[in-house]
C-alpha cells in the first residue's frame, strides 16, 4: 500500500505520540492534533486519507469534529476512539459518518487492523468511483471493471438514445434486468420503465396484462384495467422471460409493436403508444425458435440491437469487486460492521463456477453476513459446494515419501490417516453438523460419533 497521510487527534499528548509511532511503523505519514479546532485547521490546510480520533476533548471533542466535518463536506474516513462505557457516544459518532470505532483500551494491532482496513476500502471504493464515473455515468449500481463489461458499458450508451428494441441474452442471474433498467435510465425517455415477467404471469392473463381489458371483458374483468404496454408508453416495456409467452400472444405483440397501437381487450377504440421494448431471456434465442416458443418474426423485430450479458465465471477478476459490494450491502441492512473475506474464502469464491452468476454471488455473502459473528469470513461460512473443485472429490494423493525405502507401508496407518483427513474436511464442510457431515462420508452417523470419538476430534 503507499504511504497514505493520516491525522491523529488526541488530547492527551502520550497517546498521541504512541498512535503516531505505531502509524509511522506501518510506513505511513502522521500529522497531529490535540483537539477538534486544531485538526480542522489541520485539514483545511491539507488532503488527509484517514482520520484517528478521541472523543472526548477540550474546546472541540469528536462529535464536534465529525459534525464540522459534514458541515464542509469533507469526506475523509474517521475512525473513533472511545472508552469502554461509551458505546453509545460511538454510536452517534457512527451515525455522523465514522467509518468506525476502538475502544480504549486498545492493543495497537487493533489499531492496525482498522486503519488497514479502511484504507483498503477507501482505495477500492475511489477507484470503483473513478471507473464508474468513467464508463457508465449515472448507472450507480452496475459493479465490475473487466473488460466484457466495460464493452456492454459502452454498448448501453450507444444504444440506450434510439428507440430500438433490444433483446437481451443472458444466463439466469447475470444482470439482464439491471442492464433493461440501465438502459431505461440512459435513454433520456420521460415515461416510466414497467418490467413484466412472462414466465410469472399465467398465460390466460397475460394478454389482459399487456394490453388491458374494458369492464366485463371477461368473466373476473370487474372495472377497467390498463395494460403495462399503455402504461409504458413514452417509456419503456422489459419483456421478460420473453420464451414464455404464447406464440398467439407473440403474434399479437408483434402487431401492435408494427403499427404502434393498441386495443384492450372487449374494448374497440385502439389508442396509439409510444413503446420502446426491450426483451430478455436465459435460453440461446434459436434454440427457442426450433422448438417453437419463440416466433422468428417476433424475434427479427426485438433482436435489432443484440445484447449478451458476460456470465461471472467469465469474468472473475470482477467477484473480489462484486463480493466487497454485496458485503457491504448486508452488513449495512443488518446494521453491522462489514465483516472482512479471509484469504482462503476469497480464493474459493474467484475459482467457484458461478452457475447463478451475480445473483447466487450476492446471495452467497448475505448468507455469509448473517452466519459470520465476527469480523472475518472464512470458509466455514460458505456452503460446502463452492470449495475448488480440485478438492472436492480426489483424496489427497498418497505422499511421497512412500516411495522411501524406509517408509512405512502399514495399510492400518496410512488409511487411518486419510479416514481422519476425510473427516475433518467433512466436519468443516458441513459447520460441524455430524449429521451432514455422516452424509457427505456417506456412512451413517453412529459410524461416524465413533470415529470422532476414536480419532479425538
Ligand atoms: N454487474 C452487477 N453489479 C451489481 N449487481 C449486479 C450486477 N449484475 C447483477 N447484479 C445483481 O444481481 C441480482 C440479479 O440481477 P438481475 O435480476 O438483473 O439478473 P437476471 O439476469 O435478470 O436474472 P434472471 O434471469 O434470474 O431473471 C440483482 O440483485 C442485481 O442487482
Ligand atoms: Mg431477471
Amino acid at each position: 500500500m503507499s504511504v497514505k497521510r493520516i491525522l491523529v487527534v488526541d488530547n492527551e499528548a502520550k497517546m498521541r505520540r504512541i498512535l503516531e509511532l505505531a502509524l509511522k511503523n506501518m510506513g505511513h505519514h502522521v500529522e497531529l492534533a490535540a483537539d477538534g479546532e486544531e485538526a480542522l485547521a489541520a485539514i483545511e490546510r491539507g488532503v488527509f486519507d484517514l482520520v484517528l480520533t478521541d472523543l472526548r476533548m477540550p474546546r472541540m471533542d469528536g462529535i464536534g469534529l465529525l459534525n464540522a466535518l459534514g458541515e464542509r463536506k469533507v469526506e475523509v474516513p474517521v475512525i473513533v476512539l472511545t472508552a469502554y462505557g461509551t458505546i453509545e457516544t460511538a454510536v452517534t459518532a457512527m451515525k455522523l459518518g465514522a467509518v468506525d470505532y476502538i475502544i480504549r483500551p486498545f492493543e495497537m494491532e487493533t489499531i492496525e487492523l482498522a486503519v488497514s482496513r479502511v484504507l483498503a476500502m477507501q482505495t477500492v471504493q475511489r477507484e470503483n468511483q473513478f471507473l464508474r464515473d468513467e464508463l457508465s455515468k449515472g448507472w450507480d449500481e452496475f459493479i465490475g471493471v473487466s473488460p466484457s463489461m466495460q464493452a456492454l458499458y459502452g454498448l448501453i450508451r450507444q444504444v440506450a438514445p434510439s428507440r430500438s428494441s433490444v433483446f437481451i441474452v443472458g444466463e439466469t442471474g447475470t444482470g439482464k434486468e439491471l442492464v433493461a433498467r440501465a438502459l431505461h435510465r440512459a435513454s433520456g425517455r420521460k415515461g416510466l420503465f414497467v418490467p413484466i415477467n412472462c414466465a410469472a404471469i399465467p398465460a390466460e392473463l397475460l394478454e389482459s396484462e399487456l394490453f388491458g381489458h374494458a369492464k366485463g371483458a371477461f368473466t373476473g374483468a370487474l372495472s377497467e384495467r390498463i395494460g403495462k404496454c399503455e402504461l409504458s408508453s413514452g417509456g419503456t416495456i422489459f419483456l421478460d422471460e420473453i420464451t414464455e409467452m404464447p406464440p398467439a400472444l407473440q403474434a399479437k405483440l408483434l402487431r401492435v409493436l408494427q403499427e404502434g397501437v393498441i386495443e384492450r381487450l372487449g374494448a374497440n377504440a385502439s389508442i396509439a403508444v409510444d413503446l420502446r421494448v426491450i426483451a430478455a431471456t436465459n435460453r440461446d434465442p434459436q434454440e427457442a425458435i426450433d422448438a417453437g416458443r419463440l416466433r422468428r418474426d417476433l424475434y427479427f423485430r426485438l433482436n435489432v440491437v443484440r445484447v449478451d450479458v458476460p456470465l461471472l465465471r467469465d469474468r472473475p477478476g470482477d467477484v473480489p469487486l462484486l463480493a466487497g459490494h454485496f458485503l457491504n450491502h448486508y452488513a449495512r441492512e443488518l446494521g453491522r460492521r462489514t465483516p472482512r473475506l479471509a484469504a482462503s474464502a476469497m480464493r474459493q469464491l474467484e475459482h467457484y463456477d458461478w452457475p447463478g452468476n451475480v445473483r447466487e454471488l450476492e446471495n452467497l455473502m448475505e448468507r455469509a453476513v448473517v452466519l459470520c459473528r465476527g469480523e472475518e469470513i472464512s470458509p466455514e461460512h460458505l456452503p460446502a459446494g463452492i470449495a475448488p473443485v480440485a478438492d472436492k472429490n480426489t483424496p489427497e494423493p498418497l505422499p511421497e515419501s512412500l516411495s522411501d525405502p524406509g517408509a512405512s507401508l502399514s495399510l492400518k496407518t496410512h488409511v487411518e490417516s486419510l479416514e481422519r483427513q476425510l473427516i475433518e474436511a467433512a466436519l468443516k464442510r458441513s459447520d460441524n453438523n455430524k449429521a451432514g457431515a455422516a452424509r457427505l462420508l456417506e456412512v451413517s452417523e453412529r459410524a461416524l460419533w465413533y470415529k470422532v470419538k476414536r480419532y479425538g476430534l
